[in-house]
C-alpha cells in the first residue's frame, strides 16, 4: 500500500514511519511528503531519507479547494491509498475528505475528545490532570473530532514540564504510529484494537 505523509514542522513522527518502512516492520510505501510550510524540518528530513516531497504553500492558492485540488492530483498520479497526517497544522477541507474518505488518520498528542486543537500538551498540564495520552484516530471534517482508531495512556509526574511531557509523549508516538499503521495497512481486522499503557 502506498502512503502520503503530511506535516508543517519537525516531522520526527514522519521519519519515524520512514525508519519502520526501512526496516521492514511496516509493509508500506512511502510514496510523498506534502508539506504546508516552506523551510519546515520535515522537508529536509525527506530529502535525507530520499522520500519525495511536494512543499506546498497555501497562500500560492486563491482558495483551499485549489490548494487541495492541487494536492489531490499528486495523490492520485501516485495512486496513493492512505493519507496519514503527522504535526499538520491545518484542517483538511472537503476536496481531500471526499475524495480519501475513511483513509485519512491523524494522531494528536492527548487523550481525545479531551484536549483538541493546537497545544493539547499545554493545554493537558493546564488542566492539572493526572493522565494524557496519545491517539490515532480516522479524520473527519472536525478538529481532531474522528473515530478513535488506538490510544496510548501517558502518567503525568508531579514537577512534570512541557519539555518532559512532550518528550515522553513524543517518544510513545513513534513506536505507536508505524505499528498501528502496520495493522491498519496489514491487519487481518478491518477495526484496529491497539491500547497502551505508559507510566
Ligand atoms: C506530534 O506531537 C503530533 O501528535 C502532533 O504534532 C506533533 C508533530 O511532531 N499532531 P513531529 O512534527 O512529528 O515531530
Amino acid at each position: 500500500k502506498k502512503i502520503a505523509v503530511f506535516a508543517s514542522g519537525s516531522g520526527s513522527n514522519f521519519q519515524a514511519i520512514a525508519v519502520a518502512v526501512q526496516s521492514g516492520s511496516l509493509n508500506a510505501e512511502i510514496s510523498l511528503l506534502v508539506c504546508d510550510k516552506p523551510g519546515a524540518f520535515a522537508v529536509d528530513r525527506a530529502e535525507m531519507l530520499g522520500i519525495p516531497a511536494l512543499v506546498i504553500s497555501p497562500k500560492s492558492y486563491p482558495s483551499k479547494e485549489a490548494y487541495e485540488a492541487e494536492i489531490l492530483q499528486k495523490l492520485t498520479n501516485l495512486d496513493v491509498d492512505l493519507i496519514v497526517l503527522a504535526g499538520y497544522m491545518r484542517l483538511i477541507g472537503p476536496t481531500l475528505l471526499k475524495a480519501y474518505e475513511g483513509e485519512i488518520v491523524n494522531i494528536h498528542p492527548s487523550l481525545l475528545p479531551a484536549f483538541p486543537g493546537k497545544d493539547a500538551i499545554g493545554q493537558a498540564l493546564a488542566a492539572g490532570v493526572e493522565k494524557t495520552g496519545v491517539t490515532i484516530h480516522y479524520v473527519d471534517e472536525g478538529m481532531d473530532t474522528g473515530p478513535i482508531i488506538a490510544s496510548a495512556s501517558v502518567k503525568v509526574e508531579a514537577g512534570e514540564t512541557r519539555e518532559s511531557l512532550q518528550k515522553k509523549i513524543q517518544r510513545i508516538e513513534h513506536s505507536m504510529y508505524p505499528e498501528v499503521l502496520e495493522e491498519l495497512l496489514n491487519g487481518e481486522e478491518e477495526a484496529v484494537q491497539w491500547e497502551k499503557s505508559v507510566h
